[in-house]
């Protein structure tokens, strides 16, 4: 089935939780173009999250692996994609370190795989196509009190998760340098807001403070992330795949680092009072717990590239996403139990114990 609009875009991981806000804000954004989500729907991939755009006349879903190289060749001949944005991966560091291997597979063999798809279907005329594969600033490992990780800084991955998605860019910089595919790629700090899977740290304590649950900080709670409203990458990756030039990296960067135990305690604040509970009711609840091997101290952006090349800057304070965030979660109960069931009680037992 090729189609007629003006373009064909394929977006692999568009179940997940960045995936999911750019396959809606393409659908809705672009009439013209169409755009195929090409996910397996993992425990990560929800295709409740896409409710709002599932019988949009320009959107398709395809349930399928990135590692099939027989399905990939045949929807590149079946839509004639112009464009690829790929997100689908194996995302999350404490399972990396549970289970590395999946991690190579999705993340290295996956990406090689649509890599050479890509080129197969391209190879007569590169014109008008671009490959866009979205990364992780934890590439670039780990950093002190000070400095911002660049888009010059050295790679320096310290997990499974971190070894797998630099491994990936290179072989996507690869493909570029050896066969001259047109890529673009980006290396993003952490991100947050609705539909994030609750195992990752933000919906999994508001999870936990909504339930009265102890809430886990690993170590002393001192390490710091730079924090991305969710809606903020989109615009970036939107910018990125439209006017990037090929070749480059860009980074993006909310602008907004806390310790662990900063966030932690302000999400304690928001949902107390979002639940008129006594100030200070959810504090209690912190439990420190055993470190993650291997545990980055420190994540900094400098998203200078990005603002002055493409005149992209974040919009959403840390303050109002997690605000935002808190409310959606508390308003979801329906999306939190269907996806905390199951696997997910599981998966949290064998981390955290009962
Ligand atoms: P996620 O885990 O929420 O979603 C990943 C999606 O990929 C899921 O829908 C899953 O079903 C799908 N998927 C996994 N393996 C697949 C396979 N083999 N074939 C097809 N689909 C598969 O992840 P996310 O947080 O939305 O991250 C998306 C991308 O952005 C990833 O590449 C990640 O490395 C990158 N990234 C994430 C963050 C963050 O803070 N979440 C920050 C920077 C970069
Ligand atoms: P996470 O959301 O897993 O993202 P990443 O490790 O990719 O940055 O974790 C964010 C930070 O929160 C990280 O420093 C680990 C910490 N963390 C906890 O302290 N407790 C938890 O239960 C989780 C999931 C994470």
């Amino acid at each position: 089935m090729k189609t007629d609009t003006k373009r064909c875009i394929l977006i692999t991981g568009g179940a997940g939780f960045i995936g999911s806000h750019l396959v809606m804000f393409m659908v809705e954004r672009y009439p013209d173009y169409h755009i195929v989500n090409l996910d397996n729907l993992t425990y990560a991939g929800n295709l409740e999250n896409l409710k709002a755009i599932e019988s949009a006349p320009n959107y398709t879903f395809v349930r399928g692996d990135i590692t099939d190289a027989t399905l990939l060749a045949s929807l590149f001949e079946e839509y004639a994609f112009d464009g690829v944005i790929h997100l689908a991966a194996e995302s999350h560091v404490d399972r990396s370190i549970e289970n590395p291997l999946a991690f190579i597979e999705t993340n290295v063999v996956g990406t090689v795989q649509l890599l050479s798809a890509a080129r197969n279907a391209w190879a007569a005329d590169f014109t008008g196509k671009r490959f866009y594969h979205v990364s992780t600033d934890e590439v670039y490992g780990s950093l002190g009190t000070t400095g911002y990780f660049r888009e010059t800084t050295a790679y320096d991955p310290r997990s499974p998760y971190s070894a797998s998605k630099a491994a990936s860019d290179h072989f996507v910089r690869a493909w570029f340098h050896t066969y001259g595919l047109p890529v673009v790629l980006s290396n993003c700090s952490n991100n947050y807001g609705p539909y994030q899977f609750p195992e990752k740290l933000i919906p999994l304590m508001i999870n936990n403070i909504r339930h009265g649950k102890p809430l886990p900080v690993y170590g002393d709670g001192s390490n710091i992330r730079d924090w991305l409203w969710v809606g903020d990458h989109v615009t970036a990756i939107d910018r990125i795949f439209h006017a990037g030039r090929i070749g480059e990296t860009y980074n993006i960067g909310g602008n907004n680092e806390r310790t662990n135990l900063e966030l932690v305690y302000a999400l304690c604040d928001i949902v107390d009072d979002l639940l008129v509970r006594p100030a200070g009711t959810s504090r209690q609840l912190i439990t420190f717990v055993k470190d993650r091997p291997g545990h980055d101290q420190r994540y900094a952006i400098d998203a200078g590239k990005i603002k002055q090349e493409l005149g992209w800057e974040p919009s959403v304070s840390v303050e109002e996403g997690l605000a935002k965030t808190a409310a959606w979660y508390l308003e979801q109960t329906d999306w939190l139990e269907h996806v905390t069931s199951g696997a997910y009680q599981e998966y949290y037992k064998q981390h955290y114990g009962e």
